[in-house]
């Protein structure tokens, strides 16, 4: 969470800093600064709520210089506040930035006050700046003294620092939270996600864990590994054009990604299907020994990457008639987990830097897995470079917090696994309902087409949203492969409308919820014409009989008595049963942003939220 974009360039770098920020905003937004050397001297802004707050101090009074670090933060250790805020400075000698959680800080803080150090702030990060400025006063260079100190702190971090010692220097360090370097014409630049930095460059070094690097004239880059030996790492060129951060026409970021679905799951199947079947070489020269060893599959991940393998749970045991656990990844990694022979281990993630499901995957390793599969949105990040195999699912950046077309990619991707896995293993035909694996690839190649058509019925569930802004609490049901979609829509409409919302198997409902059920509990229900649909309809109809208010998007052949105000149905175009999990996703996205739009909310921005955690 937290971001941080740092610049030596030939020519002032606020600007650069600046649009960096605003690109990393999705990261964090509750405080942000910037400090820039000056005449060999640390000057710096900082201020309390999003980028914006930041650019008006600095049009007031603009840093000039050609080196800087800044910083968007999401609080961990301290209130939202001015002196909370990054960079953090230790006198004039240096400025940090932080990302991460240094977890032994107050052991160095006790230590540091003791020996008169005084401390501005209540975060962790400033421990680093007075660490680094003990260090410094002894005549080692900024990188040696960050070198000294990285053994010292304990947690998670990224890092960029500066002093007037050497004022045309910045330099950065990475342990267990992302940062990568922009290469630039005589310029270097760091930042915690390419896509802060596409403005100035599309070439970038991922720098791996335990890494430091120094920027300096020229656009120098000089990295150095966890051991202090000096590496080369492979620039890698950034695959998306820049305009990918800017929203268009659209009004807000989520509304654009929603509309993006019908291009990015075109995207995600392009080059991966043959004419009947999945092209299994579409998960690496590696993969199809690991596949042809499954026996059985583990799924581990965050929020709605979670939800998704929910999703390929169903699919997988139907489809591939593979058992398949799927659990979210900050209770794995602190299970004891039996692992049977012959388990892969899948990690879904948009950004792959989530930091329990990194840390869920390393702890993997120990246990026995035949291999590990990423599927992620982020090609170099973490989870992809520690994974044995990855599917890139291609959605391209997403800036929304709330995620959206990142969750309808990774169920292609999830699809084209289980085709993949029922192809390898032999199974390769049907579930008992005479499934055929070449029907779901066919259904799979209109899926982009019939997307668009859930899309334009956009302004009917506009209309639909009127009825939830008065709103507090909302009750989502499906069944099947449609709960986890209904847990997909009760988070969406929490996350962005702040409205309490939850998601259940409608077979569940006469277990607890009915409860809550009268005028004032709004029930959405997804309703596809699948084999559950009779179970469903009876589930509803315990909604009316207790004076709920119904709303159910239902396939177009499916038919439910509307006549009566207290039921409002929305028909969507028919799609293979095995698909519908995707398509019905779009119309309960629709509705939580239309809802969250009519409520006032900061939609691509909700309160409290962070897109990319990368702290436990
Ligand atoms: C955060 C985001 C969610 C996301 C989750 C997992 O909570 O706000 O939208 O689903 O992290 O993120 P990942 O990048 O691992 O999919």
């Amino acid at each position: 969470m937290c971001g941080i974009v740092a610049a030596v360039a030939q020519r002032n770098v606020q600007g650069i800093l600046l649009e960096g920020l605003k690109r990393l905003e999705y990261r964090g937004y509750d405080s942000a600064g910037m400090t820039i050397m000056c005449n060999e001297a640390l000057t710096r802004h900082r201020a309390v709520g999003k980028v914006a707050a930041l650019d008006a101090c600095l049009q007031q009074e603009p840093l000039p210089g050609t080196a800087g670090i800044a910083h968007t933060r999401w609080a961990t250790h301290g209130k939202p506040t001015q002196a909370n805020a990054h960079p953090h400075h230790s006198d004039a000698q240096v400025a940090v930035v932080h990302n991460g959680i240094i977890e032994n800080f107050e052991a160095h803080q006790r230590r540091l006050q003791a020996d008169g150090y005084v401390f501005t702030s209540e975060t962790d990060s400033e421990v680093i700046a007075h660490l680094l400025a003990e260090t410094l006063t002894a005549g080692v260079t900024l990188f040696a003294a960050v070198q000294q100190i990285m053994h010292t702190l304990g947690g998670a971090y990224a890092l960029g620092v500066m002093s007037p010692q050497e004022p045309g220097v910045v330099v950065g360090a990475r342990q267990g939270s992302p940062l990568v370097v922009g290469v630039g014409i005589d310029e270097a630049f760091l930042a915690s996600d390419p896509l802060a930095l596409l403005q100035v460059t599309d070439r970038f070094i991922y720098l791996e864990e335990g890494d430091m690097v120094e920027l300096g004239a020229g656009g120098s880059v000089r990295i150095v590994d966890h051991s202090g030996k000096a590496v080369e790492r492979p620039i890698h060129v950034f695959e998306y054009a820049d305009g990918v951060a800017s929203k268009g026409d659209y009004r807000h970021f989520m509304l654009k990604e929603i509309f993006e679905q019908p291009k990015v799951i075109n995207a995600a199947l392009e080059g991966r299907l043959g004419e009947h079947s999945v092209l299994a070489e579409s998960f690496g020269p590696d993969a199809q020994a690991l596949l042809a060893n499954t026996r059985q599959i583990h799924i581990i991940a965050c929020g709605t990457s979670y939800h998704a393998g929910l999703v390929a749970r169903y699919w997988l045991e139907r489809y591939a008639g593979v058992p398949v656990q799927v659990e979210v990844a900050s209770e794995f990694r602190y299970r004891h987990p039996v692992v049977p022979e012959g388990t892969l281990f899948v990690t879904l993630s948009q950004s792959g830097e989530t930091a329990d499901t990194l840390a869920a995957l390393r702890f993997a390793k120990r246990l026995g897995y035949i291999g590990s599969l990423a599927i992620c949105n982020v090609p170099g990040s973490s989870l992809v470079r520690e994974s044995d195999l990855a599917l890139m699912t291609r959605a391209g950046p997403e800036i929304g917090v709330a995620s959206t077309k990142a969750f309808t990619t990774q169920l292609v991707a999830l699809m084209l696994l289980t085709l993949a896995l029922d192809k390898t293993l032999g199974k390769d035909a049907r579930d008992s309902d005479g499934t055929k694996h070449a029907d779901i690839v066919a259904a799979l190649k209109t899926l982009p087409d019939i997307c668009r058509q859930v899309l334009a019925l956009d302004a009917d569930i506009e209309a639909l949203s009127q009825a939830f802004a008065e709103k507090h609490h909302a009750l989502f049901l499906g069944r099947g492969a449609h709960f986890p979609i209904a847990l997909e829509g009760a988070l969406k409409l929490k996350e962005i409308s702040y409205i309490h919302a939850e998601g259940y198997p409608a077979g569940e409902l006469k277990h607890g919820p009915l409860a809550l059920v009268d005028s004032e509990m709004p029930v959405i229900s997804v309703a596809p014409n699948d084999d559950l649909l009779g179970k469903l309809k009876s589930n509803l109809q315990e909604v009316r009989a207790r004076g709920g208010q119904l709303f159910v998007f239902a396939d177009e052949n499916v038919g439910i008595d509307d006549t009566e105000d207290d039921v409002c149905v929305l028909h969507l175009p028919h799609v293979h049963e095995a698909l519908a999990p995707l398509l019905y996703t779009l119309p309960l996205q629709l509705l939580s942003y239309h809802v969250a739009v009519l409520k006032g909310t900061d939609v691509d921005q909700p309160r409290n939220l962070a897109k990319s955690v990368t702290v436990e």
